[in-house]
This record gives C-alpha cells, structure tokens and sequence, in this order.
C-alpha cells in the first residue's frame, strides 16, 4: 500500500515511543489515526502535538487485554471514522526483567497477557471487520529481537514475543486471500519510556518475583536512551510495508546473532543420507493429508 490518504490506522500504544512514531509518520502519509492506548493523559498530549500538525486524529482509552472495551473501541472507530482500519499496528507492549526462576503466576500473565494476549485481542476484534470491509490492508504487529532468542531475565517477555512472530507468519498465509498484508516489526534497542512499563501494572497482577525499583528503572533508561529514534524506525517500517515485507528488522547489528541462531537450528537436523526412507514416507504423507484437506475444504467442509 502506498496510498494512505484518508484510510484509517489504529495503533494500540500510539501515545508513547515506537506507537506515536507510528502516528507521526502515518499521520504525515495522510491516514486518520487512532491512538489507543491505557493511559488518558497521555493519549490527550499525543493527540495535541499530532493536530497541531495538521493529522485528524482520534484518541481512545483501551487497555488491550480487555475484549470487551477492544469490541467498542472497534465501533467507536467506525462511527468517527466512518470505516473500520485498513492500518492496524498492534504496537502496545511492556516488559520486566528478572530470573525465570522467580517468576509469579502474576509476572506471566501480565506479560503474557499484554504482550501476547493484546495482540490476540486485536487480531480477533480487527480481523473480521478488515475482512467485512473488503479492501484489504496492512496489519503490522510489534515483537522484539527477544522474540528469536531465549533469554534467562528477559524470559516471559521473550516468550510472548517468539508467539507474536510465528502467528503473525501464519496470519501473513491466512490473511493473503484477502489482500491484508501482514508484517511482524521486531526491533532491538528503542529510544522510548519502555523503563517505566512497571508503572502501569493493574494491582490485581502486583505480586511480582523480580527486584523493580528506581535504580533498576533508571539502568533500564540508560540502555533506552541510546536506542533507535522511533520516528526513524516508524519510516523505516513504512518502507519495508511498502515493500511488503514479513519481518521488518532495520538493526544491521542483529545479522550476526540472528544468523548464528538460525544455524544452530539448521545444524541440529540430522542429514537426510541418516534416514532417507523415513524422510520421503513422512514427506508424502503430510503432502497427501494437505491434498485431503484441500478437497475436504472446497467441498466446504471445515478442514
Ligand atoms: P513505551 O512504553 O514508550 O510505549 C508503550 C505504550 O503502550 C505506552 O504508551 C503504554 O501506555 C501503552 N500500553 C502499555 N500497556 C498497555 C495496555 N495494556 N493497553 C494499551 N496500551 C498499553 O514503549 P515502546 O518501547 O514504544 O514499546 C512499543 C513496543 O515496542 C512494545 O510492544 C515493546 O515490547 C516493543 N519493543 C520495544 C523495545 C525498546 O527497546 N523500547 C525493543 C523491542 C520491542
């Protein structure tokens, strides 16, 4: 997609870091924007700057866990905007850091279900509506390096991170026939208020295993401080959407690792002259059982 004017782009966390980047460039390509984020406050501040500069923008308080209140931010769109998103950036995130071994109950389903559960939340509210609309679209979900590698402090979060890219692969499959587009942002370093995220924790999930205080949130900062402007990579992400690409990685510095990482799986195969029979058996079974569901499925059973 490279004509943007007018369409509608929703982005969840829009009122900080990598999400208003997101607005700011969307909103210059001429998209109405959605900021929907948990904080009020910030929304109000996001949305002034983004008029001031001439963007038509329209703020919502959602906490992205919450379907219910994602079902009528979802309507609530459709009646200022009069459609629903074509541009939908599932951006909202947050992150605490401390030993797997000592997580709670409370760390993984705060983290899971921000992280992983919010972006659920927004395929299940948007998905359907994109579809209804019949004009296709681009769906851009934000993961994190830490999605590829497993992490022993960064733990749950990377977990969740490693579900949004394999479900943003296979919604990319599911979704082509549709003409949505679909791309998985996984970035490093951002320069953003990430370091605060502890802050918007509900009490209902406060019992934590991991030491959050000032200095912990104040180390955090100084590693931010230092990472990619977000504007800068809300371009850069546009231009990989453009060029239609599923992963939207714009850190030179992560080839190395991630091309070790990916050998390390590659090399645990064991070579085909080990089992040569059983590959090919196993092979054309699978491809005969893709072959029975094709047909099961034009012949409108459920496959
Ligand atoms: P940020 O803290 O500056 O912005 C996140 C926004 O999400 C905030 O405005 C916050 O109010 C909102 N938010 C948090 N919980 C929410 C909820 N339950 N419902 C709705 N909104 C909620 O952080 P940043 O860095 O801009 O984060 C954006 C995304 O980038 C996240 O998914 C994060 O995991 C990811 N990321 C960030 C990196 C970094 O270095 N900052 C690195 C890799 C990924």
């Amino acid at each position: 997609m490279t004509d943007y004017a007018g369409k509608v782009a929703f982005i969840t966390g829009g009122a900080s870091g990598a999400g208003f980047g997101q607005a700011r460039v969307f909103a210059q390509a001429g998209c109405k924007i959605v900021i929907a984020d948990i904080r009020p406050a910030a929304i109000d501040e996001a949305a002034a700057k983004l008029r001031a500069a001439g963007a038509q923008v329209h703020g919502i308080q959602l906490d992205v866990t919450d379907r219910a209140a994602y079902a009528r931010a979802a309507d609530e769109v459709e009646k200022v905007f009069g459609d629903p998103p074509q541009l939908l950036f599932n951006t909202a995130g947050v992150n605490a850091f401390g030993p797997l071994e000592k997580s709670t109950y409370d760390d993984f389903d705060w983290l899971l279900g921000v992280n992983l559960g919010g972006v659920v939340n927004g395929m299940m509210t948007f998905v359907p509506r994109m579809i209804g609309a019949g004009r296709g679209g681009h769906i851009v979900t934000t993961s994190s390096m830490g999605g590829f590698f497993g992490s022993a402090a960064a733990s749950i979060y990377s977990a969740a991170k490693a579900a949004v890219i394999n479900l943003m692969e296979s919604y990319r499959l599911a979704l082509a026939q549709y003409n949505i587009k679909v791309s998985v942002l996984c970035p490093a370093n951002i320069r953003t208020n990430i370091a605060e995220a502890t802050k918007l924790r509900p009490a209902n999930l406060s019992n934590t295993g991991y030491v959050i205080n000032d200095d912990v949130i104040r180390s955090l900062h100084s590693i931010h401080a230092h990472g990619l402007d977000p504007l800068v990579l809300a371009q850069r992400t546009k231009e990989a959407m453009e060029a239609d690409q599923l992963y939207i990685i714009p850190y030179p510095e992560e080839k190395e690792s991630l091309a070790r990482h990916f050998k390390q799986i590659v090399d645990s195969v064991l070579p085909m002259e080990a089992d040569p029979e059983g590959a090919r058996t196993r092979t054309e079974a699978l491809r005969n059982w893709m072959k029975d569901r094709q047909a099961l499925m034009s012949n409108g059973k459920n496959g």
